[in-house]
């Protein structure tokens, strides 16, 4: 897929190679530890969908491709159960050419319905993340982490994938679910695809624990690049100092 990479203009990052390709953290992930990238199509003005809960598409098909090239490079992809009933997504590689990567939906009380197309059987490993014993549907592996004040914990998610042989992981959504791995620091990557519209208001694609003063935010070494169609890629690396 072509791309055009715009010079940096937020934080002087490095001129290697693997700043002009997106890919290349996940082509290049070490092989002894977990690999976590997690990607955000929104709006100008950050938005994931509107106040009805519209959201397909506020990104153009160069974005769409650009996800579905992201999960035929990982091992898993995880979703939230509010994107698994919202969306009820097929989680698979069609745009490009590539394996589809186990399907994981975060699941803690068991409200995803059995016949949510992400479930299906189709040869790929579907894993359920759960706090409750809540039986799984036939051939899903569930994967049991208690929960504590309702949360369960991003690196005990992505350490359990890990122990499963799953070390590329793709956290494609919701918004809940991103905030809870930024807040962990549980992420290597975070691709935000970024489209020229303004919705104005509805569901932000972020929400994350307040900081009060500037210096306190994130401002994570990142790389840009514009996607055919318009859209454009904030490549960001989470785990480079600000
Ligand atoms: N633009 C994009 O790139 C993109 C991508 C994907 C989805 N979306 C949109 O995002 C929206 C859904 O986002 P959302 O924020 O409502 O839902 P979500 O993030 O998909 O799912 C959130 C739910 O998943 C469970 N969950 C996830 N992580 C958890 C954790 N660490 N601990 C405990 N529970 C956890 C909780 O389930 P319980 O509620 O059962 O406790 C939580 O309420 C939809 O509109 C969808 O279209 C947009």
């Amino acid at each position: 897929m072509a791309f055009r990479s715009l010079p940096q203009t937020r934080q002087a990052g490095s001129t290697d190679s693997a700043s002009n390709d997106p890919y290349a953290p996940l082509q290049n992930a070490p092989s002894d530890r977990p690999f976590v990238i997690a990607q955000l199509g929104q709006s100008l003005d950050g938005r994931i969908a509107t106040s009805t809960g519209e959201s397909q598409w506020i990104n153009c098909d160069g974005a769409l491709d650009h996800v579905h090239r992201l999960r035929a490079l990982v091992d898993a992809v995880v979703v939230g159960v509010g994107t698994a009933v919202a969306d009820n997504p097929l989680l698979n590689v069609r745009r490009v050419e590539g394996r589809s990567p186990a399907r994981v939906v975060i699941d803690p009380w068991g409200r995803l319905p059995p016949d949510s197309h992400c479930l299906r059987d189709d040869g790929v490993r579907r894993l359920l993340v759960r706090s409750v014993d809540v039986d799984v549907p036939a051939g899903c592996e569930a994967i049991k982490i208690n929960a504590r004040d309702r949360k369960v914990s991003p690196k005990e998610i992505v350490a359990s994938l890990f122990e499963r042989g799953l070390r590329r992981i793709l956290i494609e959504g919701g918004s809940r679910t991103i905030s809870e791995f930024i807040d962990a620091d549980a992420l290597d990557r975070l691709h935000v695809l970024v489209a020229p519209i303004i919705i104005g208001s509805g569901k932000a694609g972020l929400s994350l624990n307040p900081v009060g003063k500037l210096s306190e935010a994130r401002r994570p070494r990142t790389h840009v690049h514009m996607l055919p169609g318009g859209d454009v890629l904030f490549d960001c690396e989470m785990r480079s100092p600000s």
